[in-house]
């Protein structure tokens, strides 16, 4: 079993918002037992209740409150309120909100809007959450902190630019040192003291990639100082905070490590413009790097809708079946719980028509509270999987330094570099075909993996290419791609030829980079008899690089242009492995030929075979000896699922040859002893 003993499922709940409707209250309780409610993130945004004036707590009504969910045997998910400070202290302590890019303190607005660095609202912080740990933090009923919420944004105040300074200083030691870093004799843009470095200049790349690091380890740094208050408080209960998917300001690799669970905020427009099969598998790829981030520990679907958001442009109610197949999906991609935010619609606030297990009607007869109670009870049968585990052999690099420094960089495409798509691009051919993979970052270790795809990995962290090289050498297999090994961890450029330190490990060296635009598009085509066994010929566009083979083997070549014959897809043994190098940005057909030849040379098959129907997929969890089989169908249409041997199902009874999923179905097979 998992630390919880089951899967968590309930969700946002704000009973401070109807504090004067005690029979709304007493009657949550009665629709989360019909639900199968079990937990409930609660008082994330409580803190106006919980201190109404300085120094003044209330809880009498959080007493109530645990009270009344324990003996409804609901388990709580508790809040520090640090996502929203209450009015009286942002005008009493004008430090504690946040300052932006051009030096506005904000107002007090919204909300998500406080200072990390400003010791005041540290202290705040510090007192609110030692109160509520040492009143509820041992309480049987509550088994987990949900740590602030969605933690985000940044802040430029003096505060923070001190700070900052001081990390600095502690990074480079000497400002010779950080103006070697930044190149900055570039522009003039040389300091003469630290003193000068007070505004986030882009143009110099370097300071700007270390002002976002600095941001996301503030955001750690204010995390262990939550952390630090409630463990003061003696309760010594599990952390966790919420957070969103591959959000662009922290990189979750920092959080992960100081943090007991990793949760996820989980959104996706179904139903709109891009086919829902093409969101799933965006989908699965982001739930990957939840599984990942912990080392495969179980992570928690912190939120998500039962139906509709209120925030984007169009939101359409989820169709019959989806509330369960996204539900379904989080726990085939290693969730121990499916939680959605919010419990209740409330009546007034931006978010009165977001969705929620309970509509403004109050009651159990409406589709979308059938569909969140019959979820909820097939949650609890199928309890025993809430700790099982994912094996991949296949990791792709998605990194968040590397993300910063090419949404940075000016160079000879400022557009469509789209690094995480193409990263999105090569797990297609994986989730097609049911293989687990794993979504990492650099640092991780990849001698866990058989293969590692690193998608332009322009730049380098320290140890990377030692790493990779190492990786190969013992016998692992990598796929990179055009725009890798260009920069250092400062954004220094490689002397001496890409891709950098990664050029023997590849074999070739890259002279020139093609961009083309759409009007002049370039092709691949397979070399006759070439060791993949590739034999089509491909699109490419955006990215081509000219080449040179430094004892790599070619297996396609350009068809167009000055550079037509040249290599566009290589492989170099290295060691035991081998180290395939894609110079272009190629269409969706090589994709799949490419890792689908690749995994096959190396006897990596999908759970289920490699012939998935359209739109369906398929991923397993394992756990003392048994295989539990998720297989997926994002299609509005029926579909039947060829199987390789027959299974039982889940829920009792035995498939053969092929599985009948209804539209958006879901099925839950287990491997035959
Ligand atoms: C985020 C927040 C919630 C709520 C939802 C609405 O995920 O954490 O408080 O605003 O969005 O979708
Ligand atoms: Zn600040």
């Amino acid at each position: 079993m998992s630390d919880f003993g089951r899967f968590l499922y309930g969700g946002d709940y704000n009973p401070d918002q109807w504090l004067d409707r005690p029979d709304v209250l007493e009657e949550d309780i009665r629709l989360m037992k019909l639900a199968s409610v079990n937990c409930v993130s609660l008082g994330i945004f409580a803190w106006a209740a919980l201190e109404p004036e300085e120094g003044r707590y209330d809880f009498g009504w959080l007493d109530e409150t645990v009270e009344r969910l324990h003996k409804g045997g609901i388990s709580i998910d508790l809040a520090t309120p640090s996502g929203a400070k209450p009015a009286w202290m942002a005008f009493k302590y004008p430090q504690i909100r946040r300052v932006n890019a051009v030096g506005q303190r904000d107002p007090q607005c919204t909300r998500h809007n406080h200072c990390w660095t400003s010791p005041i609202y540290r202290e705040k912080v510090r007192q609110i959450n030692t109160e509520l740990s040492r009143r509820y933090g041992k309480h049987p009923a509550v088994v987990l902190w949900h740590l602030s919420n969605e933690y985000g944004g940044e802040c430029y105040c003096d505060l923070c630019f001190d700070a900052f300074r001081q990390w600095l200083r502690a990074r480079y030691g000497t400002i010779d040192a950080l103006n070697k870093a930044y190149w900055s004799a570039f522009w003039s843009h040389t300091y003469a003291d630290w003193d000068q470095i007070k505004f986030i200049d882009g143009t110099v790349n370097g300071l700007k990639l270390d002002w976002q690091r600095f941001t996301s380890e503030q955001a750690v740094s204010f995390i262990k100082h939550e952390v630090e208050a409630i463990r003061a408080g003696g309760s010594d209960r599990p952390v966790v905070t919420n957070m969103m998917g591959f959000y662009p300001v922290l990189n979750y690799w920092d959080q992960a490590p100081v943090l007991d669970y990793v949760s996820q905020d989980s959104y996706p427009g179904w139903h709109k413009d891009t086919p829902d099969p093409a969101v799933g598998l965006d989908v699965s790829f982001t739930f990957n790097m939840f599984r990942s981030l912990k080392a495969g520990k179980p992570w928690i679907l912190m939120e998500s809708t039962t139906s509709t958001v209120n925030w984007a442009d169009v939101s359409r109610p989820k169709r019959p079946g989806m509330l369960r197949l996204q539900g379904l999906q989080a726990v085939a991609h290693g969730s121990t719980s499916v939680m959605y935010f919010q419990w209740r619609k409330g009546r007034g606030g931006a978010e009165k028509f977001h969705g929620a297990v309970v509509d403004h009607t109050g009651d159990e007869h409406n589709r979308v509270f059938r569909e969140s109670a019959q979820l909820g009870a097939e949650l609890v049968k199928l309890g025993e999987i809430a700790d099982a585990r994912t094996k991949a052999d296949v990791a792709i690099v998605y990194d968040w330094n590397v993300r910063w420094a090419h949404e940075n960089s000016r160079g000879l495409r400022n557009v469509a570099k789209d690094y995480l798509g193409t990263c999105q691009s090569f797990y297609k051919p994986l989730w097609k075909r049911g293989v687990a993979t794993d979504v990492i970052d650099s640092l991780q270790d990849f001698s866990k993996y058989r293969v590692v795809i690193a998608p332009m990995l322009y730049l380098l962290r320290p140890g990377v290419s030692e790493r990779l090289h190492a990786f190969v050498e013992g016998g692992g297999t990598l796929i990179g791609t055009y725009e890798s090994g260009q920069v250092d961890d400062h954004d220094l450029v490689y002397m001496g030829g890409f891709p950098g330190p990664l050029r023997d490990l590849f074999g070739i060296w890259v002279e020139e980079t093609d961009v083309p635009v759409d009007s002049t598009p370039q092709s691949v085509a397979a070399t006759a008899g070439n060791a993949l066994g590739l034999s089509n010929s491909y699109k490419a566009r955006h990215y081509c690089d000219i080449l040179h083979l430094e004892g790599a083997e070619s297996l396609a070549t350009f068809t167009d242009d000055f550079y037509a014959g040249g290599p566009a897809v290589t492989v170099n043994k290295f060691g035991k492995g081998q180290a395939y190098y894609i110079a272009s940005r190629n269409d969706e057909r090589f994709q799949d030929d490419l890792v689908g030849s690749v995994i096959k040379q190396l006897g990596i098959a999908g759970v289920l075979g490699d012939a998935l129907p359209d739109g369906v997929t398929a991923t397993s969890r394992e756990k003392d000896g048994r295989t539990f089989v998720f297989v997926m169908n994002f299609n509005n249409a029926p579909v039947d699922v060829p199987l390789p041997r027959p299974f039982n199902k889940f829920d009792g009874g035995r498939v053969q040859k092929s599985l009948a999923l209804p539209p958006y179905g879901c099925e839950v097979l287990v491997e035959l002893a």
